[in-house]
């Protein structure tokens, strides 16, 4: 959701803001806004709509001098992306300004109360009123990191907040509640909060992650560290894995495309030192401890989000045919709020790129409540799903900054293959099975470098295609997953209306939508169903519907006939759809591309969704 960034240092904060912000805009981009501690003593504040592009305009490449500042990128929850609602958000004199990750549930019920304090409200946002209560404290305590933490025990809700004043300049007020917040550690006495690392890398890739109910307070002499009862604690600095570049374009036009394409290398990553040939097995460190509680598992409930529930319909699969293992998947927002039945065997499986989405990681609370084992597959170190669970497997893919998921979904279905097949061998599976898994997975990288080959194919293509008003995507077995996870990836960066759809079940229904208009994307490797799939590709010809088909490279190239033929190269079953998915995601870019929409930056979007 939101971004935050704040700076206090040796240097001016202005320009080391906007350089943050920008690195942060994909974390929500409806409106932004700087506050900066001026030498005069005074808070300089500048907010705009819209992407940060119109807050560098109004600054007109001059921030406000200052060495103490904090800045916003929103992503609107109460009250619409105005000037006023956007961030930071001030005191009645100006002289307090807060940025805030989050929401704060109990603002309806504290307005009215403040009001008849005297408090004037100036914008919709459940941030004013927190910003309020820290003026309302203020007037008995010289602090300001009292003030906050007076104002924090009043409010219930979730929070990553940044807060400085002119009435106690010179620091930072830091404090973290369901929302993440980091500190950076420069090496010149200088010191970053941030909501994501990739805001930071480029200054210092020493951080400090606050646990929930921290708070800390950054000064040019230094950072305290705070536990929940505000006691003084030492919360010590991780080292970031990410290079200053990988949060960059690296030469290409959209973070999407630039991700696409590193799926080779992401994958590569996801498998290194993983692979036990002679055992015919894998090797994942993070589990390595709970063999025996794993072993013990009677029963696997996925839950996840959007791309990642995708990934988690492809690991059930896996893990149901080749671990024999029971396995339902749950979105993370259903499966909070329903009471399912659970056991201590239950393991909660929580699938997440960011490892910081709102509902997956109160499913895993809910799972860990309920007495359950619970497991994360996460890409960023440290976030609080990888934190919370008992035991999990990182993806290594990097950081991904395109709003839509892409080498983070080829990453999250190759370390379900790898546990499947670490829980496999240790079931039923054959030792020469094991090794075939082992070795489908070695080449699987090269293979989508193979995959990646279509790229210029699928571009010519999608002139023909663009102004399509809908799209449906049809796939059976391991393909179903792969036909949602198309559709996904087209309606949120082209804004075409598209659904994934079981082959069969396009009979009972959505065959009435097919005719001429409609492009049908139909996924039809060569695998146990593909004469099924076949018939269903006639059934929609047989509407005047237009088929784009992706087929392997076994295909007899005959047996299919369809208006375009994308080809993929081969693998077992359980892999495929990560081969089966590089054309969908190349086919949903060109579109978006060719109709003009902001790829990286999708219209109501956000990277991270860290409110409910
Ligand atoms: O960070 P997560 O994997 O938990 O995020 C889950 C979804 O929000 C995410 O996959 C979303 O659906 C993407 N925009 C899809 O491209």
């Amino acid at each position: 959701m939101c971004g935050i960034i704040g700076y206090v240092g040796p240097r001016d904060a202005g320009n080391i803001l906007m350089e943050g912000l920008r690195r942060l805009e994909y974390r929500g981009y409806d409106s932004a806004g700087i506050a900066i501690l001026t030498p005069d003593g005074k808070l300089a504040v500048e907010k705009r709509p819209g992407k940060i592009g119109e807050l560098e305009g109004a600054l007109n490449g001059r921030p406000p001098p200052g060495r103490c500042g904090i800045a916003h990128t929103r992503w609107a929850t109460h009250g619409a992306p105005t000037t006023a609602n956007a961030h930071p958000q001030l005191s009645s004199a100006r002289d307090i300004a807060l940025v805030h990750n989050g929401i704060i549930e109990s603002a309806a019920r504290q307005r009215p109360k403040l009001r008849d304090l005297g408090f004037d409200f100036r914008s919709e946002t459940d941030t004013e009123v927190l910003v309020h209560l820290i003026d309302l404290a203020f007037r008995d305590c010289d602090r300001l990191e009292d003030a906050v933490a007076t104002a924090l025990a009043g409010v219930e809700g979730t929070y990553g907040i940044a807060v400085v004043s002119s009435r106690d300049p010179g620091k930072i007020v830091v404090a973290r509640n369901g929302s993440p917040v980091l500190l950076g550690i420069g090496d010149r006495d200088e010191y970053f909060v941030a909501s994501d690392a990739a805001a930071v890398v480029a200054h210092t890739q020493r951080v400090v992650r606050l646990r929930d109910g921290d708070s800390a307070v950054l000064s040019a002499g230094g950072y305290r560290t705070f536990d929940p009862s505000r006691r003084s604690v030492w919360r010590g600095a991780q080292i970031v894995d990410w290079s200053p570049e990988s949060v960059g374009k690296g030469g290409y036009d959209h973070y999407m495309y630039k991700e696409i394409r590193e799926q080779p290398s992401s994958l590569r990553d996801v498998l290194r030192g993983r692979l036990l040939e002679e055992e015919g097995s894998a090797r994942l460190g993070g589990i390595a401890r709970a063999e025996a509680e794993l072993l013990d598992t009677d029963r696997i409930v996925i839950t996840a989000c959007g791309t990642s529930w995708h990934a988690g319909l492809i690991g059930a699969y896996m893990l149901e045919e080749l671990a024999r293992v029971p396995v339902t998947v749950e979105y993370a927002s259903e499966f909070r709020y329903r009471n399912a039945v659970l056991s201590p065997r239950t393991l909660v499986l929580g699938i997440s790129q960011s490892g910081e989405t709102a509902d997956t990681l109160a499913a895993l609370r809910e799972a860990r409540r309920r007495r359950c084992r619970t497991m994360g597959i996460v890409n960023v170190v440290g976030s609080s799903i990888a934190a919370e669970v008992d035991f999990g497997v990182y993806l290594h893919a990097g950081p991904e900054i395109g709003v839509a998921s892409t080498k983070s979904f080829s990453s999250q279905v190759v370390a379900l293959a790898l546990f499947t097949l670490f829980m496999a061998r240790r079931r039923s599976m054959s030792i020469v099975d094991g090794r075939e898994m082992v070795d489908a997975l070695r080449r699987l990288p090269a293979q989508v470098e193979e995959a990646l080959a279509v790229d210029d194919a699928v571009r010519e293509m999608t002139e023909a295609y663009k102004d399509a008003p809908n799209f449906l995507y049809l796939g059976r077995g391991y393909q179903f997953p792969v036909a949602l996870e198309g559709a996904l990836k087209m309606k949120e960066v082209s804004y075409i209306h598209a659904e994934g759809y079981p082959a069969a079940e396009m009979k009972h229904g959505p065959i009435a939508l097919i005719d001429e208009n409609m492009p049908v994307v139909v996924l039809a490797p060569r695998d146990a169903v593909y004469a099924k799939t076949v018939s269903n590709i006639e059934e929609v010809r047989a509407r005047r519907g237009r088929v784009i088909a992706v087929v392997s490279e076994d295909d007899d190239g005959e047996t299919i006939q369809a208006d375009e033929r994308i080809v993929i190269p081969s693998t077992i079953p359980a892999l495929m759809p990560v081969l089966a998915t590089v054309p969908l995601q190349l086919l949903a870019y060109h579109v978006a591309v060719l109709r003009g929409c902001d790829v990286d930056q999708p219209r109501n979007l956000a990277k991270s969704v860290t409110v409910e």
